[in-house]
Order: C-alpha cells, then structure tokens, then sequence
C-alpha cells in the first residue's frame, strides 16, 4: 500500500496490501513454554504496518512472541488509524471483540496504539473501559515500562511526542512478511498542515532518520533474501539528514541513489511524494537507476486551485500538471497513482469536474479515493463549514471511481502485448498454479509457475489479458 488506509474508503487495493491483521508467527523461534503471547491488528497507513513491527521487536526483547490467535494471548494491541471517521469506527469495534476475549480470559491485556491513541489520549480510558495502555506512535520504547504498569493493575498512557525518535536502531520483527517485499520507514511525522489532515497532530513534527541506519535495513533485508524495499514517509520528497560528524546533508534523491547502490537486484519503491516538493534531481535518479521503479503516488486531492488552496496543499493545478509533465518527460514508462477527496468544503460542480479532468491528464495508473471527513482539531474541522450534502460527496465519489476505472482499463489494455520484468511475490491468491508479482510500475501480473521458479525471482512477463486491476500473461 502507499501511505493509504486500506480499510475503508473506496480504492483499488494491490493484493499485498489488503490483510490489516498481522498474525504471522515467526518460524524458527524457540518459544520457552511459558513465553507470554501478543496479537497485533493493524489499520490505517504502511507507516503503522511498519510501526507494529517495530512494536513487534521491542515487544521480543521483552519474551512476548506475537500469535495468529487472539485467544491465546496475554496481550491484544491494536494500531489505530483516524483519518477518517470511519476509521475510528472501525476500531471501536475491534475494541467491543475483544471485550468478550477479555471476559473470557481474565488478565489479557488491551493496548491502544497508534494515531487514534495519541488524538484521544486519556479520553481512550474513560470511554473505553477494557483498555489498559494507550500509546502514541513516538512512545514504543515506553511499552515494556507500560506493560509491567498494566499487569500490576495500572493502566497507562503515554502520547508525547518526540521531534528526535525515529526507531533509527531497532531492527523491525517482520510481521506477515512474505519473505521478498519490506518497508523501511525513513522519516516520521509531517510538517505540511493540510487543512483536512489529522496527521501532523497524531505524528507530530517531521524528522528523518539516520541515513546510515536505512542503508543497513536494506543491505540486511537484501542479505536475507528480500528483493524490494518500499521507503516510507508522509512526504519523503522532503527527506533531510545532516550526519552529525561531516555536517553533510544528504536528500531524499541522494538517500534514493544510495539505497540503489544496495544491489542490483534489490527494487526502490517509495511513498508519499508531495507535489510540492518533488524534484527534477528526484525524477533524473530514478531514471539512471533500473533498480528505482517507475512508480509514482503524487496524491493531488482536487484538480481545482482554489479548493487545493482552501486544502492548504500549497500547489495549484498548473503546478501539479507541470510535475505530470515532467516526470513523463524523464521517466517516459512511470506510471503515477494518486489519492482524491471528493466534496472538500464550499467545493461546487464546476469544481468537481477539475479533479475527474485532472485525472484524464494524468492518466492515473490508480488512485485512492474517499468523500471528504471533518477530523476534529484540523484546520478545516475549526474553520470551514462541512457544507456537502453526504449524497452529493458520495455522487462524487461515485463519478471519480468510475472515471479512474476507466482510465486503468485503458492503460492496462495498452499493456497487452508487452513485456515486463516481474518479481515474483508468491502465489495468486485465485490459484496456487499461479505466481503473482509486480511490475516496475507496481501493476500486478498474475501468470502460470514453471518449474524451479520461486518467490523473489525476478522473471520476464508477456501480457496477454488484462482487467481494470491486475494483468495476466506468461513467463517468456
Ligand atoms: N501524506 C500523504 C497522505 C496521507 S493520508 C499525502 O500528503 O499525500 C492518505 C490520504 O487520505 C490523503 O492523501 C487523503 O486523500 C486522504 N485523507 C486525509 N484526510 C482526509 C479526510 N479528512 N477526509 C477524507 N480523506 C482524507
Ligand atoms: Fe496529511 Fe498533508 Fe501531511 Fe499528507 S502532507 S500527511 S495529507 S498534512
Ligand atoms: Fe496513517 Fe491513519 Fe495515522 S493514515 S499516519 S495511521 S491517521
């Protein structure tokens, strides 16, 4: 996933992203009989998929070893997103499931994690009374502190956040991992202020992690036999590390060249991209290297200038289409994804029609989108009016949907016949005679195993068919 919600909303989901509960044990651990157990559900962004396994990790080094099984843990985590409403809800009823787990096994404890932890802070204890720790996504180093609190009978909170905390040395226990495909984070929080986005104040303040700790990650994840790392931020075209020692700042394109230089064989993706920020500098390196793929999420929210100042985005759509323009220039094969929000406050028809036109010029390979949902505590939830009749924000919705299915059969009609290098992820999920992977521009291609192939193989794929989400050929 890009930094996208998966849960609700109304997108095109690529199949690596959509499972939101991590409950994969990890083969080769010797588990002494008494090991205490942890289950973690996931929500909301890649960043707090990444999260839970940095969780996952100091949660180890503690003798907690996570299970698929809810019911046989001393411990049920639950990484909380609130970007939208319907976010939230969807964790209050996780909450009321595992309610009835804890009535049934006295002593199991609850921990609340994530955005929705650090928006409600203590509030989570006083309207939910089965929870026993809530901590914010710059306080997991606080956990095992937290949890012997907990199981002495004191229930804990710790939400503050941090500009320095980047994780930067815990080595992340790889959750659900499919063994070829990981995310590094490379910075946390967010500086930009749009004003319907409850992030900045769930993640506080930007910071970018020490370079030298991401290019161990993915020489680490490289080494045990992982072949694409995707690097994570909510806007990592802003990256910026000084190294203490030469006082020399290095940028997301020279992270980017770095992380390249890794191996060959060792696929770059990357997310989010801010149009405002990206650089030609960013678009020539993923040029040189074969190894950056040719994928962009550049999220433009509106096609219209005054609702994407309204948003704060601090771009207008000349701006927007320029960088369009210049990423096919430089990158003639890339393909662009985006995410939109339909029926933003005061935004009229006319308006409306800016985004469905903008899409046809970009000619988005997908895109993630939702109606627009007043976050308490934004900008726009204090000052703007939630004018759009819920009907009409889900009309809208409606139009963009089909318009960018549309727009993705197109694109993938035009791709039959080609020939793409694949890297094969593992089984289908239709079918166990199939592999899946992606292309470099993170289109999914399903096609028939040969023998001796396995997953994190890279291999060449003839398109022969294709449907508004996945492709489907044959190895050549
Ligand atoms: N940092 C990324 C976005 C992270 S949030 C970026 O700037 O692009 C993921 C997406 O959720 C956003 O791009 C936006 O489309 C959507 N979103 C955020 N706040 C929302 C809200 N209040 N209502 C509806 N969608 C929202
Ligand atoms: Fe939210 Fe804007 Fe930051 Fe993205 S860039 S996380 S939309 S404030
Ligand atoms: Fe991500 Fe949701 Fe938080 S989108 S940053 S988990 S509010």
């Amino acid at each position: 996933m890009s930094l996208n919600p998966t849960l609700e909303g109304t997108k095109k989901i690529d199949e690596s992203k959509q499972g939101n509960v991590f409950f994969q044990e990890q083969e080769n651990t010797v588990k002494p009989a008494d090991a205490k157990h942890f289950y973690i559900e996931s929500y909301g962004c890649q960043m707090n998929f990444s999260d839970s396994e940095i969780v996952a990790s100091i949660l180890g080094e503690v003798g907690y070893h996570p299970t698929r099984n809810m019911e046989e843990s001393d411990l049920i985590l639950i990484n909380t997103c609130s970007i939208r409403e319907k976010a939230e809800d969807t964790v209050r009823k996780r909450l009321r499931v595992f309610d009835k787990v804890k009535a049934r096994r006295p002593g199991t404890l609850v921990g609340v994690l994530g955005c929705m932890a650090e928006r409600l802070k203590a509030k989570f204890l006083e309207q939910e009374k089965l929870v026993d720790m809530v901590v914010g996504p710059d306080a997991y180093r606080d956990l095992p502190n937290l949890l012997s609190s907990a199981n002495e009978g004191d229930k804990g909170v710790n939400v503050l956040l941090s500009r320095e905390e980047t994780y930067a040395d815990i080595s992340p226990l790889r959750l659900n991992s499919n063994g070829v495909t990981a995310f590094i984070s490379i910075m946390r929080g967010c500086d930009n202020m749009c004003s319907f986005c409850v992030v900045p104040f769930t993640r506080g303040r930007e910071r970018s992690r020490n370079v030298f700790s991401i290019i161990a990650e993915a020489t680490d994840l490289f080494h045990k036999g992982f072949r694409e790392v995707t690097l994570l931020g909510q806007n990592v075209d802003s990256f910026k590390w000084t190294n203490p020692e030469t006082q020399e700042m290095v940028n997301f394109a020279q992270l980017l060249e770095m992380v390249a230089l890794v191996h060959p064989d060792l696929r770059i993706r990357f997310s989010t991209s801010h149009p405002k920020d990206i650089t030609d500098e960013v678009l020539h390196t993923i040029a040189k290297y074969e190894n950056i793929c040719n994928y962009i999420h550049l999220p433009v929210q509106s096609g219209n200038s005054r609702v994407l100042k309204l948003m704060n985005r601090t771009y207008d759509r000349e701006w927007y289409k320029e960088r369009v323009e210049a990423i096919y220039k430089i990158i003639p094969d890339c393909a662009i994804s985006s995410d939109m929000i339909t029926g933003f406050c005061t935004e009229t028809e006319e308006e409306h029609q800016d985004t469905l036109t903008m899409m046809e010029f970009a000619k988005y390979s997908m895109s993630y989108m939702f109606f627009y949902s007043e976050r308490p505590g934004t900008l726009a939830g204090r000052k703007y009016d939630d004018d759009i009749p819920l009907e009409v924000k889900k009309r809208r919705l409606a139009e963009v949907v089909e318009l960018q299915t549309s727009i993705s059969h197109d694109l993938n009609q035009k791709d039959i016949g080609q020939t793409f290098k694949v890297l094969i992820e593992g089984d289908s999920k239709r079918s166990d005679q199939d592999f899946k992977g992606r292309n470099s521009q993170n289109k999914m291609i399903i096609f028939p195993k040969q023998a001796g192939l396995v997953a994190g193989d890279y291999v060449q794929v003839k398109v022969r068919e294709a449907t508004s989400a996945t492709l489907i050929g044959n190895i050549v």
